[in-house]
């Protein structure tokens, strides 16, 4: 079962080369290179952005993506488990499960979003099947609250433990964005079946935005 796991999440060890590098560049997890790698190649992230993170804790993705918007973006962080990290003032870090939460509210106190991500992953119980199931409706549960808070023009990003339920996540990513891509970090363990599903330019919501060119898909 222990081999199971392995191949299917990506979970950090202490003894972990790229755990240690980011603790020493001080991110809470090794999980920041995956999302930095990420917005290099589609460049998602920038100043005065404002960001929704899924599945926050313990909060490298927060901490990232608060220097990149810097402190005329927003970013706001929820987990079922509360982050202990300090965190800038533009930092909004929540307890909630997101399978329950509230768009609505949501929205009245935040507005819509430049960026949605999502790094939520299940605990994992070493059945393969029910752990992708699990992770994927997560994917999609995240893809639901990116179309209802993103702008138009906004960006998305959501881990997803790929099973059979894979294309047709990769096919609704694709009908909400202008571009799509599933990307295989390089940040994340060999053999792992984690993969990100990364969505430019939503199709629907606010005012318009010109994309800046992605570069070509390596
Ligand atoms: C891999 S960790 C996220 C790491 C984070 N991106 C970072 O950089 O520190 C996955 C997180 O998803 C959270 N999660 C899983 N299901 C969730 C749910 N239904 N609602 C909120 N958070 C959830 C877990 O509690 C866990 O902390």
């Amino acid at each position: 079962m222990a081999g199971q796991r392995g191949k299917l999440d990506d979970r950090s060890s202490r003894q972990d080369g790229a755990y240690r590098a980011a603790k020493a560049s001080g991110f809470a997890a090794r999980a920041v290179f995956k999302l930095q790698e990420i917005d290099r190649r589609f460049h998602l992230l920038a100043p005065g952005r404002r960001v929704l993170d899924l599945g926050s804790w313990p909060g490298s993705w927060m901490q990232y993506s608060a220097q990149r918007v810097g402190e005329s973006g927003l970013v706001v962080g929820f987990d079922l488990r509360p982050s202990e990290l300090a965190l800038p003032s533009w930092v909004h870090s929540r307890i909630a499960d997101v399978m329950t939460l509230d768009c609505d509210a949501l929205l009245a106190e935040f507005g819509h979003f430049d960026v949605v991500l999502s790094d939520m992953a299940p605990h994992t119980t070493g059945d393969r099947l029910s752990d992708q199931y699990r992770s994927e409706q997560l994917c999609e549960r995240a893809l639901e609250i990116a179309r209802v808070t993103l702008r138009r023009g906004g960006h998305f990003v959501a881990k997803v433990f790929q099973g059979g339920g894979f294309p047709a996540l990769i096919g609704s990513v694709r009908a909400a964005f202008l571009e799509s891509k599933p990307v295989h970090a390089e940040a994340t363990r060999a053999g792992s079946r984690e993969q990100y599903l990364v969505g430019r330019g939503h199709r629907t919501g606010g005012s318009t935005v010109r994309l800046p060119p992605v570069e070509p898909s390596g």
